[in-house]
């Protein structure tokens, strides 16, 4: 029989620390319905005092999902719990996940304090996390560079005072494979209430060297019952775990004797949504749900698959979800069609919101033969942005070739007011911005800008991803058009409609 390992999805907590990845609560509800879908069986949905939003955040999701744990993350301070188990007043089955730094050098530089009062304080958190709900966590932050004989001392201290879960942080993403496998193993046999099973041990491995996934799996063949992951790996820096890499692991090994309640054919929707929601592309060449990563290229490899698919794919697309024969639509299809495909990608539209998609929709079906599901999702997110303040009215461009310079003409609709202005570019892109700024005076850098093409063709919408500096500050812009010219000046802009 093989054990079931639990799956703790934190993509709305540690994903959405990353910069340009806020969502807001509506947003973050239709990720969490969507992980319900997928099986997870935990669902970190914030940090309720770090902000009214996420303390309103884990308030809905509780209200909307059913099945999954709903938890919420806390420091070790009487107030953070107090403020988390009010969040999580409406969850059906709830958890608080409490914790405090366990390293030397987070005791000495966080705390200046020592390794007996660090025990006494997770203690008393955790004991004081037992008055509001059963279900307790215990975090050891920077487990991973923490020494082995102190960390079993912590864990057996909070297992002793009520905690059901211990997670150990590779917070830095430092530790390889075979250590933090060790680490485990090292755990499970000197810590009593995890040999007995009154409490489990939960991985949470970052990619700061590209080996979160490698360390989790190693984790959880040395007695990790509980992997804490994310869709499409996203997270602070390099990243955490992706909650895709390890289902599929531990699917095409069935031999390793680890289960999960993963739905495997939601991943490829779930990450499309993620990906789409948070404007954070996916790289092509990302395991699982990449664009290339079901796609193969040189001749030999493409007879083989022709001859038999085995012969160089060792899972089925069709297993994650990736189903090539999905409907497209086309400039024919209704309003039902386009509804349904957003249904079946976990946005819920109806009414007037669904009507200005499927305007969107039918002016893109003009544009483009076939319009993807990437396509919609983008559609939905652009509608969005529809109530802010600086919309893009009209953008002309000429390019330059042979001595000529690019030009750009434009207006803008800054809440109501008409704006025109042209000004030449070292190309289109520059041109645009440069016409933009004579009307937007401001002293604004762009520092990152990205294009990214959603499937194929050249009638294919590109989707562009900006960063700009404004006061000290950077913000985070997308815009998507079959004009990627157009596409770039919509992400510069959506950048400064968030201007402070
Ligand atoms: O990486 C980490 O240590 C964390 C903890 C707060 C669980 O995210
Ligand atoms: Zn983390």
């Amino acid at each position: 029989m093989s054990d079931r390992l639990f799956i703790f999805d934190t993509t709305l907590r540690d994903g959405e620390q990353v910069p340009g990845c806020q969502l807001n609560t509506i947003e973050k509800i239709q990720v969490a319905k969507q992980l319900e879908a997928l099986g997870v069986d935990v669902i970190e949905a914030g940090f309720p005092i770090s902000s009214p939003g996420d303390f309103n955040s884990v308030i809905e999701i509780s209200k909307a999902v059913t099945w999954p744990t709903i938890c919420a993350l806390t420091r070790a301070v009487q107030k953070d719990i107090d403020v988390a188990a009010d969040a999580l007043k409406y969850a059906k089955h709830k958890r608080i996940h409490t914790g405090i730094g366990t390293s030397d050098s987070h005791i000495k530089y966080k705390f200046n304090s020592n390794r007996e009062e660090i025990i006494e304080r997770a203690v008393a958190a955790v004991k004081y996390a037992k008055r509001y709900v059963e279900d307790v966590e215990f975090y050891a932050e920077d487990a991973g560079r923490t020494d082995n004989e102190y960390l079993a001392r912590v864990v057996n201290a909070v297992t002793k005072a009520g905690a059901t879960v211990v997670n150990i942080p590779d917070t830095t993403g430092f530790r390889v494979p075979s250590e933090y496998g060790e680490k485990i193993k090292y755990l499970v046999e000197h810590c009593e209430d995890i040999q007995s099973g009154k409490a489990i041990l939960s991985t949470h491995c970052h990619n700061d060297l590209g080996m979160a996934t490698a360390n989790t799996v190693a984790g959880a063949l040395n007695g990790a019952r509980q992997v804490e992951v994310t869709i499409n790996g996203i997270g602070e820096r390099a990243g955490n775990t992706s909650l895709e890499e390890v289902a599929m692991i531990f699917k095409t090994h069935p031999d390793l004797g680890i289960e999960t309640n993963i739905n495997t054919t939601k991943i490829y929707p779930t990450s499309r949504m993620v990906s789409s929601l948070m404007n954070m592309p996916v790289q092509p060449n990302k395991a699982i749900v990449g664009k290339n990563a079901f796609a193969h290229s040189s001749g030999i490899h493409q007879d083989g698959v022709l001859k038999n698919a085995k012969t160089y794919e060792i899972m089925d697309p069709k297993d994650v979800g990736i189903d090539d024969n999905a409907i497209v639509l086309t400039a024919r299809s209704g309003r039902a069609a386009l509804k349904h495909r957003l249904h079946v990608n976990g946005v819920e539209v109806d009414g007037d919101r669904l009507d200005s998609i499927y305007q969107a929709f039918l002016q893109l079906a003009d544009k483009k033969k076939e319009v993807t599901d990437d396509d919609v999702l983008v559609l939905a997110g652009a509608n969005r942005a529809d109530s802010r303040a600086i919309k893009l009215d009209f953008l002309q461009v000429s390019t330059g070739m042979g001595g000529h310079k690019c030009v750009a003409s434009l207006g803008l609709d800054i809440s109501g007011q008409k704006f025109e202005s042209c000004s030449t570019g070292n190309g289109p892109v520059d041109a645009a911005i440069r016409a933009l700024k004579k009307i937007i005076i401001k002293e604004m850098v762009l520092k990152e800008f990205t294009i990214q093409a959603i499937s194929k063709g050249s009638d294919d919408v590109g989707k562009v991803h900006m960063q700009v500096e404004y006061d000290n500050h950077v913000y985070y812009g997308f815009g998507a058009d079959t004009d990627v010219v157009r596409a770039s000046l919509e992400a510069y802009i959506d950048c400064i409609n968030k201007f402070r």
